[in-house]
């Protein structure tokens, strides 16, 4: 479906991202337009394969670049589109698709390191599109792991662009609200920006969704943990460790 869901916690309290909903079970599933949940049956596949730690990093990167692939399609489709009536060869008539924007009116903002696995298949999808880079990093030194803000080199008249933020892990959503705020400072409009993202968890979500209400998120799966570390549960430990090979 697409929407976001909530979750009550282990210690009970409920993790939702726009509604305050009364509830007994344990999980419960609610509308927010702007949260978009990938929908595709490889999906659970393609996601086991990256959660395992015995994949291989050949395999570990074959395997995330394919759900990259379904995800940034995700975000691409999500965009306006002319539709106007042709012929096919045949004969028959069909609606013809177009984005209504050139690839000069997005621009890609990696969060530097994991965001740049993604950039590849951006390519792919988006040949020409821009490219920004911010380079912020969690400080684990520090218990809620806060993300501290080191460089960014952003297109000029980003202000004017769609954004798309790559990075695939939402855990606490501390390095994600980093670069929207770099954006913003900018001029980039909160309704102008979509995160596209690989994992996510409500703490993340909560976060992204109650301070920037109009930017738009997909994500390929909502987990419902982190543990102790701020790591995604179950997640699959450090993406960007696991798709560089530098542990
Ligand atoms: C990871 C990930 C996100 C961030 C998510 O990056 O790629 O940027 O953590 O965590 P948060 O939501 O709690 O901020 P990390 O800082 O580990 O750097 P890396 O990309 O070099 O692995
Ligand atoms: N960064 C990661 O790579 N994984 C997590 O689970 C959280 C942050």
């Amino acid at each position: 479906f697409t929407g976001a869901m909530g979750y009550l916690t282990m210690r009970g309290e409920f993790m939702g991202f726009s509604k305050k909903v009364e509830c007994q079970g344990t999980k419960i599933e609610f509308e927010n337009p702007n949260v978009t949940i990938l929908e595709h049956s490889l999906v659970p596949f393609l996601l086991s394969q990256i959660r395992d730690p015995e994949c291989s990093t050949s395999d570990y990167r074959r395997f995330s670049d394919r759900i990259m692939h379904l995800l940034i399609e995700e975000a691409i489709a999500a965009e306006p589109m002319n539709v106007t009536i042709k012929k096919t060869l045949a004969g028959g008539d069909f609606e013809c698709y177009r984005l209504t924007k050139t690839p000069n009116d997005f621009c890609a903002v990696t969060i530097i390191r994991a965001g740049d696995s993604m950039l590849p298949k951006m390519f792919e999808l988006m040949p020409g599109i821009k490219v920004g880079k911010v380079l912020v990093q969690r400080d684990e030194s520090t218990e809620d792991k806060r993300s501290v803000f080191y460089y960014s080199k952003l297109p000029k008249e980003i202000a004017k662009k769609k954004v798309f933020i790559l990075d695939p892990m939402l855990a606490t959503g501390g390095s994600c609200s980093l670069v929207i705020n770099r954006l913003k400072e900018e001029g980039v409009k909160e309704e102008n920006i979509t995160f596209i993202n690989l994992i996510s968890c409500p703490e993340g979500l909560s976060c992204l969704t109650s301070a920037f209400p109009d930017i738009k998120i997909i994500t390929a799966v909502v987990d419902p943990n982190m543990n102790e570390e701020r790591y995604i549960e179950p997640g699959l430990g450090d993406y960007g460790d696991r798709y560089f090979n530098s542990d």
